[in-house]
């Protein structure tokens, strides 16, 4: 059998499904390999959601044009957003891609499988790899809904993945608890946006009522979630996150801008109030909780003042962790057709600056409350020699130790913090 190599960027929800085709590669006997030379198969996982994503993928697939010349039993698959619903188009473009799939098309894999003599199992099976590559990882990614409806006017995410798609709570649960016998100890439930979860399922169950279903498996953990929308969140959802045990204290919520104006030509349906004045509920409900946002910078027509109105919001908010963005026009979508993308990449890159150095301090300083704190984190995997994995919050902690803390539960003290990472001691139980 083939050895083979994933190469993934983009979101949570691509990792997710390239845990998922590892797992169909691995029924199949193949094995994994270390790198792109060392592979006789190799599946990029691609994402386009701003154009500097699209070039690491056309750059990676030019590469591999050129090892495909020198190892023509080379074979390419490629997925993930890049592949729309103009194959052939693309075929034409990458005549060495031996098969495009689409995000999630997995009958489209094993049928090609088959007919290559690498005979895939049909039945599910996730093969979590902690962020150092290394498997087996004890935490996975779980897609819990397919494909976005909302259409924010800069997002080319729903012309890729389709419209919303739930996966019943049943087979959720199951697959759950069949990775939970393997040895998994979290799940992160993973969607473009959770809160819509199961409006189009028999009988409507959400996100709180899958939480709560997940909860009952016992030797499952912990449970995160992402991502959340903040026009849709719901104050049930808010509650079982305080109610329920093991769902850990941490959310994405992505604001976007804190413009109401551009908001509003990003078409996101919400106001800067309402956003405020979720976070304030959230914050009073679950008052442990980490919060993660996104911010786009440079979006069509925003002004130097309207920019300030972003950074005001994230230096009253105070998020754990921002990821920000400059405004990158893609074809297809609604503010591509309709504005110009005016704003100069050098005033793109200044607001982002700004903002990651002011939230680099903001890190910093929510970050150094935790110095000398006891905290639990769950053992994901080793880097540098070290021992690493993430508290309750979603803070990834490094320490030392000659022990096997793989998956295990460990009580450490924080000793050393800084806006990206902690580090620890384990304390004596
Ligand atoms: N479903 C999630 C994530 C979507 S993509 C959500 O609703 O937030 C991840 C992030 O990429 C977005 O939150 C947004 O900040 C950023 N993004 C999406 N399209 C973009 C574009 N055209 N230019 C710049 N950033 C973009
Ligand atoms: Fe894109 Fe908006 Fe859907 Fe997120 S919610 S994937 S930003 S369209
Ligand atoms: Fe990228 Fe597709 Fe995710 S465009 S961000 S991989 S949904």
């Amino acid at each position: 059998m083939p050895r083979y190599f994933i190469w993934t960027i983009g979101c949570q929800m691509n990792k997710a499904e390239s845990q998922q085709i590892a797992g169909y590669l691995d029924s199949a006997g193949c094995q994994a390999a270390t790198s792109f030379p060392h592979a006789d198969l190799v599946v990029l996982n691609t994402c386009v959601v701003r154009q500097s994503a699209e070039n690491k993928v056309l750059g990676t697939l030019s590469l591999l044009k050129g090892l495909k010349n020198d190892h023509p039993n080379l074979q390419i698959l490629v997925t993930g957003c890049l592949v729309n619903s103009h194959t052939q188009e693309l075929q034409r473009r990458f005549p060495h891609v031996d098969l495009l799939f689409k995000p999630g098309d997995y009958p489209e894999l094993i049928a090609w499988g088959q007919k290559q003599g690498i005979p895939i199992e049909q039945k599910l099976l996730r093969y979590p790899r902690n962020d150092a590559g290394m498997a087996p990882s004890p935490c996975a990614l779980i897609p819990i809904i397919q494909g976005c409806d909302n259409f924010c006017s800069y997002c080319i995410v729903p012309y890729r993945r389709g419209r919303e798609v739930s996966r019943p709570v049943e087979e959720i649960v199951c697959e759950v608890e069949e990775l939970v016998r393997r040895g998994i100890k979290e799940v992160t439930l993973v969607g473009q946006n959770v809160d819509s979860y199961g409006h189009d399922l028999p009988g409507h169950p959400d996100l709180a009522d899958l939480l709560n279903e997940l909860s009952g498996i016992d030797d499952l953990a912990r449970i995160r979630f992402l991502t959340n929308h903040p026009k849709d969140i719901s104050l049930k959802l808010i509650e079982a996150m305080a109610s329920l045990n093991k769902v850990c204290e941490h959310l994405e919520l992505p604001v976007q801008s804190g413009d109401n104006d551009i908001l509003k030509a990003m078409r996101r349906e919400y106001t800067v109030e309402r956003y405020k004045e979720l976070v304030h509920i959230i914050r009073h409900k679950v008052p442990q909780i980490s919060l993660s946002t996104d911010i786009i910078v440079g979006f069509p027509g925003e002004t130097e003042e309207q920019f300030e109105h972003s950074l005001s919001l994230v230096q009253e908010l105070r998020f754990d962790v921002i990821h920000v963005a400059a405004y990158s026009p893609r074809p297809g979508t609604i503010a591509w057709r309709e504005y110009q993308d005016d704003i100069p990449a050098e005033v793109k890159k200044e607001r982002l600056n700004k903002i990651e150095e002011v939230q680099a301090t903001i890190a910093s300083e929510i970050n150094s409350q935790l110095q000398d704190k006891e905290v639990e984190i769950l053992g994901e995997g080793r880097k540098g020699g070290k021992w690493f994995g993430r508290t309750r919050s979603n803070k990834l902690v490094f320490f030392e130790d000659a022990g096997d803390w793989l998956g295990q539960l460990a009580r450490i003290q924080i000793e050393k913090t800084s806006p990206w990472s902690l580090g620890a001691r384990l304390k004596n139980n």
